[in-house]
């Protein structure tokens, strides 16, 4: 278990931040490496062009050891949907196929599928939310994958219920079926162990700006080896073979660099942006990950006792980090802002309130929730 790192953020004492699923709080040490990052473009005469790919490469190595993969196998990204939109232009699918989706799935990962199907005359088929006791969505899925299923495009935790898929036994399933796996790992990443070695995804894409702890409009994307020779959404020259000799750049070339890098985003090199999610990430990984989990996982699971005492339940099956309470009584939708005024943030999706801290909060952040459940939900 850590020790509450507040110390490292910016977050006033009397403010009980529980709603990293929203957003995270950008720590110091990032917030510093941002505004350094930000100063240098004042001298551009500083900026080299090896400068263009050293931070890149350092982004993607970071990156690669959170994912428990090689570095060439990371593209840099401005989103999620951005990702998810690169694995829909390469993964096949045809007539008479189908893509699973996991009902009430985040639209980042169900419209490029939805598109995808519309086009290629496939089915796009949904997986309803399961109705046994535990909430299994991992038997549901192994249930829903028939030989049918040309890709299976889901998350590692639904972003509503904070329900968790076994993503190792489905990826073995999708291997022995014949169905590709694209990931949306924006609401794990970085709080859930997660191996690629393991779960062997084709495309696995996340957001920063969640469970990264990174800055907005700067993501990940994982490409399998066997898809690297593929489409990227965009043609610039920086994806190029030749992009490293600025003279010659207009000697145009049908190659690509290596690895996953022909379908890293236009400016890329993102001098100001890049540098914070390398910070973040670092700290992730020194936390490390399996720590995190268990950290913030103690600390949901004294909320949900306490909860429950109230009436609420929460997903037998849900990721530690994740806590989406609900009851038979309707969640008013301006809860959050009710809450809002007492300095206690948290979010209403579906019908649960969700409660998603991190290691900056204190015991004391969850009861002031509780005491104002008590009094508002009562
Ligand atoms: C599951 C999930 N995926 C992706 C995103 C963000 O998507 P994008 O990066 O396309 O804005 C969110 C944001 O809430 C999310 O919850």
């Amino acid at each position: 278990m850590l020790p509450c790192q507040r110390h490292l953020f910016d977050i006033p004492n009397d403010v009980a931040y529980l709603n990293c699923a929203y957003m995270s709080p950008l720590m110091k040490p990032a917030l510093e490496a941002g505004t350094a990052a930000l100063a240098r473009k004042a001298h551009p005469w500083e900026i080299t062009p090896d400068n263009f790919f050293t931070r890149s490469d350092e982004f993607r190595t970071t990156a690669a050891q959170l994912l428990d993969c090689s570095a060439d196998c990371i593209a840099i990204v401005p989103s999620a949907s951005y990702g998810i939109a690169t694995a829909a232009r390469n993964l096949p699918a045809k007539k008479g196929q189908s893509i699973l989706v996991l009902a009430e799935q985040f639209p980042s990962n169900y419209y490029p599928w939805q598109r995808l199907a519309e086009e290629a005359g496939a089915a796009l088929k949904v997986v309803a939310w399961p109705k046994d006791e535990d909430h299994d969505w991992t038997t549901a899925v192994l249930n829903s994958l028939t030989p049918d299923v040309a890709i299976a495009a889901l998350p590692h935790v639904h972003w509503i219920s904070g329900g968790k898929l076994d993503l190792v036994r489905i990826g073995e399933a999708c291997r022995k079926m014949g169905a590709a796996l694209a990931l949306d790992l924006t609401q794990s990443l970085g709080a859930l162990p997660f191996s690629v070695r393991d779960v062997q995804p084709d495309f696995a894409a996340a957001a920063s700006y969640k469970w990264l702890l990174g800055p907005y409009s700067v993501g990940l994307l994982y490409v399998a080896p066997k898809w690297q020779g593929g489409i990227p959404l965009e043609e610039n020259w920086i994806q190029r073979a030749n992009a490293r000799d600025f003279a010659s750049l207009i000697l145009y070339t049908g190659n690509y660099d290596v690895g996953a890098r022909r379908f890293d985003m236009g400016e890329r090199s993102n001098f100001t942006l890049l540098p914070v999610a390398v910070r973040a990430m670092k700290q992730l990984l020194e936390w490390e990950v399996a720590q995190i989990s268990e950290t913030v996982g103690a600390l949901n699971r004294q909320l949900a006792n306490a909860a429950a005492d109230m009436g609420f339940s929460a997903e037998p099956l849900r990721a530690p980090h994740y806590l989406a309470l609900r009851r038979k009584e309707a969640i008013p939708k301006e809860l959050p802002e009710v809450l809002a005024k007492e300095r206690v943030f948290v979010s209403v999706r579906g019908s649960s309130i969700r409660v998603t801290p991190h290691v900056y909060n204190r015991a004391e952040d969850g009861e002031r929730l509780m005491a104002c459940l008590r009094r508002i939900a009562a």
